[in-house]
């Protein structure tokens, strides 16, 4: 079959055998995931509406409460792990604690935990521009068929399973790695099917593009001023071309299509960045390294690091190889 007719359905089965751990599960999950991307994504279409729908907090012609819209991205991904029992903890960026889930029938031992960032670039669901949902999947460390505990979600970003994203862009798309590399699934609106559009997708080893807030230029440390300097220096293939949406989905996904890097440093007033470790840093980071390129909180590998807190926030500068290694370059050297 022509690699491009092939769904997301039909690739998953496909691959399925080449999990390290192949019992069908990951599968089942990965599957219960697109279910929700579809559900959320009919939301996140509906999204120019609500003013004609009823804006949050009111109440709609059939006498539903109108929800906002990460709330519902939030309950929609989390009730659909929840009803089809495969995995036993989630915890999502918009709950406070993990959730520990017992399966109704006891013979299912499930393995997998998920953490999940349900509304990515949320500050600009009310303006009609991209925004995403990020997943992260891990097999448990305590033992199968006892609640999950705190240790089962803070693991380093190295033993994730499974890592994507679903950007509700001009298309919507999923893209994912399960360690084999990284491949993108279009979503074909008309008959709700997802089409492998983007086989092993790869970051070009440079890039022209760097994505970071210059608003906040003044707070940054000076290594990082000096790497934003550098990139906007006349020499060579520069000054790169500054593009930031605003959603790490969509910076993300452009940087590896053409080639960037994308920035979330700390700063004087954000002393750990602003970005979550385990909803947002490791999943990213994952899907670059499958694509070949780099993911460093400024001085090493996100991956490595060995997460305390559910809620961690942690600096992140991901993309092109060559633009993470410069990046570093210069924080290291004004660190001396
Ligand atoms: P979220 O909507 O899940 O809170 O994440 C927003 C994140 C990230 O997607 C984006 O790149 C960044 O925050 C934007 O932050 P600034 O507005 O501070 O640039
Ligand atoms: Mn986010
Ligand atoms: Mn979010």
């Amino acid at each position: 079959m022509d690699k491009k007719n092939k769904t997301l359905g039909e690739f998953i089965i496909e691959n399925q055998s080449s999990f390290q751990y192949s019992s069908g599960e990951l599968s089942k999950l990965i599957n219960a995931i697109r279910l929700a991307a579809k559900v959320v994504n009919h939301e996140v279409n509906k999204a120019g509406l609500i003013d004609i729908l009823g804006a949050a907090g009111d109440t709609n012609i059939q006498g539903e409460d109108q929800q906002k819209l990460d709330v519902l991205a939030n309950e929609k991904f989390i009730q659909t792990l929840k009803n089809r029992e495969i995995v036993c903890g989630i915890a999502s960026e918009e709950e406070d604690d993990f959730i520990s889930i017992n399966s109704q029938d006891e013979q299912h031992q499930n393995k997998y935990i998920v953490l999940i960032d349900p509304l990515d670039g949320s500050s600009n669901i009310d303006v009609n521009v991209s925004v995403g949902t990020i997943f992260s999947i891990y097999r448990r460390v305590t033992p199968v068929g006892t609640p999950v505990t705190i240790d089962d979600f803070l693991q380093p970003g190295d033993n994730q399973v499974a890592a994507g994203y679903i950007v509700y862009g001009t298309s919507t798309m999923l893209v994912y790695t399960t360690g084999d590399g990284v491949n993108g699934f279009t979503l074909n609106p008309a008959i709700g099917t997802f089409y492998l559009s983007h086989p092993n997708m790869q970051f070009p080893e440079t890039g022209k593009i760097y994505s970071v807030n210059e608003g906040n230029y003044i707070h940054f440390p000076q290594g990082v001023k000096d790497y934003i300097k550098y990139c906007q220096q006349e020499e060579g293939d520069r000054p790169y071309t500054s593009r930031y949406i605003g959603s790490l989905v969509s910076d993300f996904h452009r940087n590896m299509i053409k080639g960037g890097i994308y920035m979330y440093p700390k700063s004087s007033k954000a002393h750990e960045g602003k970005l979550r470790l385990l909803y947002e840093c490791n999943p990213m980071a994952f899907l670059a390294e499958q694509a070949n390129g780099k993911a460093s909180d400024g001085k090493g590998r996100i991956m490595a690091l060995k997460p305390t807190e559910l809620h961690q926030r942690v600096p992140f500068f991901c993309g092109s190889t060559k633009m993470v290694e410069k990046a570093e370059e210069f924080i290291a050297k004004a660190n001396k």
